[in-house]
């Protein structure tokens, strides 16, 4: 028998009537629409790391292998003494890059809203990095987080946002997002961020329709997580995945499409789906360097260094507070 212990986690995961409501609330706007963050249940979580390794899906192998090779120009630019604050914490593949890089990083702080994928990544990590403090938060990040203190003195915040993450945000909900995290790191702190980066509409399209169909079963799954969370009745061979590249809004759109007329029942109430109707579930945006900048601007940040890889475009950025 070995004895693990558990890090001090702060548990604010999204419960039933918060996830009721969010669903009710998109069913009843036309088009219907389900938030993408439901995605994320431990069979979901499980999913997207196996779409990751998906020879169509670019990004993730991409990221790493960028970060790998700038990540001493990031350590350089960072300094030494940072404390981490990851929004969406994933398998925490690039968080060890980047923890083992900077210079004497002092805690960790990931923001998750799977407590199973927060949990596997952060006592994997702990193992590897006995010295850097651990206070995992489980929450949505979208909404106002309190953030633990770490025990030690940290001289500056970093906010970590790899994996085009921010491109699942609409325009608005991005500039209210990376407020936030503007207001997190402070006044001297920074924000790194991953964007998958404007490209040919076929890999970008194979990307988010694996020939070995994991994307299409992540999708269906957010049903299936549904069904059970909050006792609606999804019939899941009655829908199917569809993610096109709206190439003017530089966005893959991924809807549900009813393959059937039928009646969903949710909390008591029916919605109704015709034949071939599509339900909006992801947005996943792609940024020219200048459409990314301008979004940064808004949220009153600037770009201080930047780091593209050779096609596959992907991109990391260095974000500032602008005043
Ligand atoms: C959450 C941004 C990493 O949008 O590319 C992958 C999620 N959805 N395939 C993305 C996702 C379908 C992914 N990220």
């Amino acid at each position: 028998m070995s004895l693990v212990l558990a890090p001090a986690l702060t548990d604010l995961q999204p419960g039933r009537s918060t996830i009721t409501a969010d669903v009710l609330a998109g069913l009843s706007q036309h088009p219907k629409a389900l938030p993408s963050k439901y995605f994320y249940d431990a069979h979901g979580s499980a999913l997207f790391e196996q779409i990751t390794h998906q020879p169509e899906y670019y990004p993730t192998r991409t990221e790493l292998a960028l970060l790998q090779q700038v990540m001493p120009d990031i350590a350089r630019a960072v300094g030494p003494g940072a404390r981490v604050v990851e929004y969406g914490s994933g398998s925490g593949r690039k968080t060890r890059l980047l923890l083992q890089g900077l210079s004497d990083p002092v805690a960790y702080t990931p923001i998750e809203i799977s407590r199973a994928a927060l949990l596997a990544s952060v006592t994997e990590l702990a193992l590897e990095l006995p010295q850097v403090e651990m206070l995992p938060v489980c929450a949505d990040f979208t909404g106002p987080v309190r953030l633990p203190e770490p025990a030690q003195r940290h001289d500056s915040t970093l906010v970590f946002f790899p994996g085009s993450t921010l491109g699942n945000f609409t325009h608005d909900e991005s500039v209210q997002l990376l407020r936030a995290m503007r207001q997190t790191m402070g006044s001297d702190g920074m924000a790194l961020i991953g964007i998958d980066l404007h490209k040919d509409v076929a890999v970008v399209e194979a990307a988010y329709n694996d020939a070995a169909g994991i994307t299409a079963a992540f999708t269906l799954n957010l049903l299936a997580r549904l069904n059970r969370d909050v006792g609606s009745d999804f019939d899941l061979s009655c829908f199917q995945h569809r993610a096109r590249y709206h190439v003017p809004r530089m966005r893959i759109e991924t809807e549900l499409v009813s393959t059937c007329e039928q009646v969903v029942h949710v909390d008591g109430e029916r919605f109704h789906f015709a034949a071939g109707e599509a339900m909006q579930v992801e947005y996943s945006h792609k940024y020219t360097d200048a459409s990314f900048a301008a979004l940064a601007a808004a949220a009153g940040l600037v770009v201080g260094e930047g780091w593209d890889s050779p096609a596959p475009e992907f991109g990391l950025r260095l974000l500032r507070p602008s005043t």
